[in-house]
Formats: C-alpha cells, structure tokens, sequence
C-alpha cells in the first residue's frame, strides 16, 4: 500500500486534531492536562476494545504489544482519578483489515506527537519519570522501531487497491478522535 499518500491525504486531518488539544500549550495547566487524559481515556479504550474484539488472531500479538490504555489509566490514577470511565465514543465502521489499519494507523502514529507532547507536559507540569505522563511516553525509546513495523506491516497486508480504504478510514478515525477530544459527540452506550 501507498504509505505517503496515506500521510498526505490526512496531514490536514491531523493538523486539526492537534488544534483540537491543549496538550503543547505554554500555559496547559493541571486542570486541562487532566480533563485532556480523562477524554482520551473514553476514545482510547473504545478503540483498543474494538481492534482486540475484531482483529484476525495474527494481528492480536501487536495490538497486545501496543495496549496504551492501561497507562492512561495509571496516569489518571497518579493524578487521583480512580474508577472506569464507561463513556465512549461511536467509533467509524470497521469491517476488514484495510479499515481497522486505517484506524489503528492514527493511534499508532499518535506514539510520534506523543513523544514531544511528554517532552512539553513534564517541563511545563513539573512531572518526573513517567508518573502521570507514561501514556504520551508510549512506547518509549521502541517507539521508533515499532512505527517502522506498523509501517511494515501496512505494506506487506495491504494491497495497493485498498490504499483509498485505509486513507479513508484514517480521516474518519482522526475526525471521530477530534470530535471526542472537543466533546461535541453523541456518547455511545450511556
Ligand atoms: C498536540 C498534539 C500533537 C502533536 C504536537 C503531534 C505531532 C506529531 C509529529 C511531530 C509527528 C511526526 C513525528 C515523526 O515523524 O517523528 C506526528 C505524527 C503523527 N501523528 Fe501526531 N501529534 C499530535 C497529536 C496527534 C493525535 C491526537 C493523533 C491521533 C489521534 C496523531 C496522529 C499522528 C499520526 C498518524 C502520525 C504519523 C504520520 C506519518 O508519518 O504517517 N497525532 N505527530
């Protein structure tokens, strides 16, 4: 598949997404940081229950690997924020493996801006060690080598015809996390 037209297509989409979070504001204060967490944790754990329900058994190894929810949860937790969010948003259809690499596409690329976003958040709120920022810290110093096999596998699972199918679905996730993020969506169950 036709990775760059991939980033192309949807570099406007995330551009809005960054402007649809606070996260690398001079004057982010904790209050802001912790509503930000609280309102990922509600998109986040929607995508990850989803991808884990419906991905083919040889991709559930990876997005075991990938699991970021756990840290957001910790992360609340640092902060004082303890029990299960159950709201969630209405996630775009994912019904085969172009669509559900198109979304997992903006959450994995995520683990990119997370890296300068922890940079940001542990100056600007006096963090350390991961404590209450672990999930921007992601994964860490693999983040680049398990881009660089995200991006593999896109290569090798998706024919070049199905390039349009994952573009869109990445644009129909980003909007679904920008949307969440500004909390102007219906909530899915409650
Ligand atoms: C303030 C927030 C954000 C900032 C500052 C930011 C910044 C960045 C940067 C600098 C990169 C390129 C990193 C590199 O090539 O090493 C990147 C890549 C990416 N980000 Fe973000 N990001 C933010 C939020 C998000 C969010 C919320 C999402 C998803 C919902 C997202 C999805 C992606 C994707 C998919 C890529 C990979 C693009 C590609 O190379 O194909 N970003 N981001």
């Amino acid at each position: 598949m036709d990775l760059q037209k991939l980033k192309t297509e949807t570099a406007a989409d995330h551009r809005s997404v960054e402007g649809a979070v606070p996260l690398m504001h001079e004057g982010l204060d904790r209050a802001q940081y912790v509503q930000c967490l609280q309102q990922m944790y509600g998109v986040v754990a929607a995508w990850e229950e989803r991808a884990a329900a419906i991905a083919p058994e040889w991709l559930q190894p990876s997005l075991a690997a990938r699991q970021r929810k756990p840290l957001l949860a910790s992360d609340l937790a640092w902060f004082g924020v303890t029990g299960n969010d159950d709201r969630r948003p209405t996630l775009p259809e994912m019904n085969n493996l172009p669509s559900l690499f198109g979304s997992m596409y903006v959450m994995e690329g995520s683990t990119l801006g997370g890296q300068y976003i922890a940079r940001h958040v542990e100056a600007a709120l006096l963090l350390r060690e991961g404590q209450g920022y672990s999930y921007f810290r992601g994964h860490g110093s693999q983040t680049g080598r398990m881009w660089k096999e995200f991006c593999e596998m896109l290569e090798l699972r998706v024919p070049d015809e199905d390039t349009d199918v994952v573009v869109g679905s990445a644009k129909a996730m980003f909007c679904t996390f920008g949307t969440w993020m500004q909390g102007k969506v219906a909530i899915d169950g409650k």
